[in-house]
């Protein structure tokens, strides 16, 4: 889907990606869609109706994120606290994703985007199991863009899935040692994913709900007004805008500051 021109011409969306440095996109980006209820409330409509607006925002921003040439997209569509709500509203989200599955297959396998699932999505009921698994095997030989769903995930829960899961290898192999960063981080339902560069909350919200807490150790965080629903290319390059001003130090000063304050950086403490 990367084109020269992935916007129509004098829209605000070129105007943004005419300012925005191609050779500087963020590797992944991490969506927290919110505010598709407070959406359907403003207009008198039922809370399903924001999360059918939702799905339209969920496809604009897969279409603009291939075109622009993001190697992931992460969307955290259904969390483990998610189960609290009303039954119906719970069976209306499922039916969605089941929608959006069926009717997007065909999209996603032309523009070789690749479908995964993270999260305990084994636990959902049967029939979306099985077409998220569908999809997920359809998807997996595509080498495009990496539509990552965040499905009945909880981060916490991911966190004890991977200790658990180098438990069990360690008792299978005897034990090795102590952990490491790198070894939990292996054991991650994301292993195999990049962290988020940037991660986006929509509805201005200013919390991380349970998302990514390992990953988004040094992730750039923008947080907008505008919900979910509402959401469209024009905030995603606004985004990615901001998100290529900021400086990403990751614990250490800028060179200019070094250089100020005189002195070499020392050699870090070991961190195993
Ligand atoms: C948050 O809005 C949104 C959700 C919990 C669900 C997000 C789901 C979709 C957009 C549709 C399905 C997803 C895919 C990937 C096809 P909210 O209901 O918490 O809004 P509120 O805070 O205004 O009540």
């Amino acid at each position: 889907m990367s084109s020269a021109a992935p916007f129509k011409k004098g829209s605000a969306a070129d105007l943004l990606w005419q300012k925005i440095d191609r050779r500087r996109l963020p590797r992944h980006i991490a969506i927290i869609m919110d505010g598709n209820g407070r959406w359907a409330r403003r207009r008198h409509l039922p809370r399903v109706a924001g999360h059918q607006a939702g799905v339209r925002a969920v496809r604009r921003v897969v279409e603009s994120c291939a075109r622009i040439g993001i190697p992931v997209l992460t969307l955290y569509a259904f969390s483990l606290e998610n189960w609290k709500r009303p039954r119906q509203e719970v069976a209306f989200l499922m039916k969605l994703l089941r929608e959006y599955i069926r009717t997007e297959l065909d999209t996603l396998q032309r523009n070789n985007i690749g479908l995964q699932v993270i999260g305990r999505w084994q636990q959902l009921p049967e029939g979306v199991r099985e077409d998220v698994a569908q999809a997920v095997a359809s998807t997996s030989a595509n080498r495009g863009m990496q539509l990552v769903v965040a499905l009945n995930y909880s981060a916490r829960a991911e966190l004890v899935d991977a200790v658990n899961s180098l438990l069990e290898l360690h008792q299978r192999n005897g034990f090795a040692g102590r952990i490491t960063e790198a070894d939990l981080a292996a054991h991650l339902y994301t292993r195999n994913l990049p962290d988020p560069d940037l991660l986006i909350r929509t509805s201005g919200e200013l919390r991380v709900s349970n998302f990514l807490l390992w990953q988004i150790a040094y992730t750039e965080i923008w947080v907008t007004d505008t919900l979910w629903p509402d959401f469209t290319e024009r905030h995603l390059l606004e985004a990615v805008y901001e998100y290529q001003q900021r400086e990403r130090r990751y614990g250490a000063v800028t060179p200019a500051a070094a250089g100020r304050a005189g002195s070499r950086s020392v050699s870090p403490p070991d961190r195993r």
